[in-house]
């Protein structure tokens, strides 16, 4: 998918993985609207690679459509990166002994695995009405994690969520098939992103550590390497892809 003169949508384009394929697909020649919840740092981006910024929740369907609106402004929707997510710890029997927070992990699955579906829902129905380009109308690439294979302790929520991506990327690719529309998941490993920010450079460092080869934590610019890889080549679909470096996360 040749993406100059078309407009690509980033959720979660303001900070992390998010905000490295910005930078890549508007060098691609997108215009880029930034989708997130972060209105200082998604404007700056924004502003910094001549694109968008639209502040939505990716959970509400009137705000992302909105966003949604403004890409078309710029030319039809092409590429959806859809990286707005969360973690959070939910554990089943909780430390005092009763039972974990059920409305704690309906938040967390509401914002990554419904974020999701709302999110492809929307822009598929949008790229669904382009001109095909070479035989394709659109691309979409969502996130999810090496959580959903291997999710450790307290990540229940956020496991069922990303297993959840993983689970619709097939099916959605199959579905939007007939439209020209393909669909990739990347499940990230370990990642140098504000999302590890809470931890300490020696907990960072050990994350890294735990990494076989290379031996770090991953660079935001590897991710929108493999996103920008994803929306060129027309015969990647239906796949998720783990970029983890080879790590298999232990449990705890
Ligand atoms: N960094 C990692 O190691 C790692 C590993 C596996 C998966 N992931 C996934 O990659 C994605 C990006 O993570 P990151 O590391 O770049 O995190 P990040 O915290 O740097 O960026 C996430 C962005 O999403 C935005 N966001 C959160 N909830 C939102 C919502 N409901 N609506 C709109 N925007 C919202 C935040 O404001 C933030 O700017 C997430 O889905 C995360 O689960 C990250």
């Amino acid at each position: 998918m040749n993406l100059t003169g078309a407009s690509a949508l980033v959720t979660g384009g303001a900070s992390g993985l998010g905000a490295a394929t910005v930078r890549r697909l508007a060098a691609a020649g997108a215009h880029v609207v930034v989708l997130d919840l972060n209105e200082e740092l998604g404007k700056e981006l924004a502003e910094d690679v001549g694109g968008s910024f639209a502040t939505a929740d990716v959970t509400d369907p009137a705000a992302v459509d909105a966003a949604l609106d403004i890409a078309e402004e710029h030319g039809p929707l092409r590429a959806l990166v859809h990286c707005a997510g969360r973690g959070g710890t939910v554990r089943l029997v909780d430390r005092d002994g009763n039972p974990g927070d059920l409305d704690l992990y309906r938040r967390l699955v509401d914002i990554n695995l419904v974020g999701t579906f709302n999110v492809l829902r929307l822009a598929a129905t949008r790229m669904a009405g382009n001109e095909p380009l070479d035989g394709e109308r659109g691309v979409c690439v969502l996130t999810a994690s090496v959580a959903a294979w291997e999710g450790q302790v307290g990540q229940i929520p956020y496991a069922s969520a990303k297993a959840g991506v993983v689970g619709m990327t097939l099916v959605a690719a199959r579905d939007l098939a007939t439209k020209g529309i393909r669909v990739n998941t990347i499940a990230p490993g370990v990642f140098d992103t504000p999302i590890l920010a809470r931890f300490s450079q020696e907990i960072r460092d050990g994350l890294g550590a735990q990494v076989p080869n290379p031996a770090r934590l991953g660079h935001p610019d590897e991710y929108a390497m493999l996103a920008q890889q994803i929306v060129e080549n027309p015969y990647l679909n239906g796949e998720t892809i783990r970029l983890d470096g080879a790590i298999r996360m232990s449990p705890r």
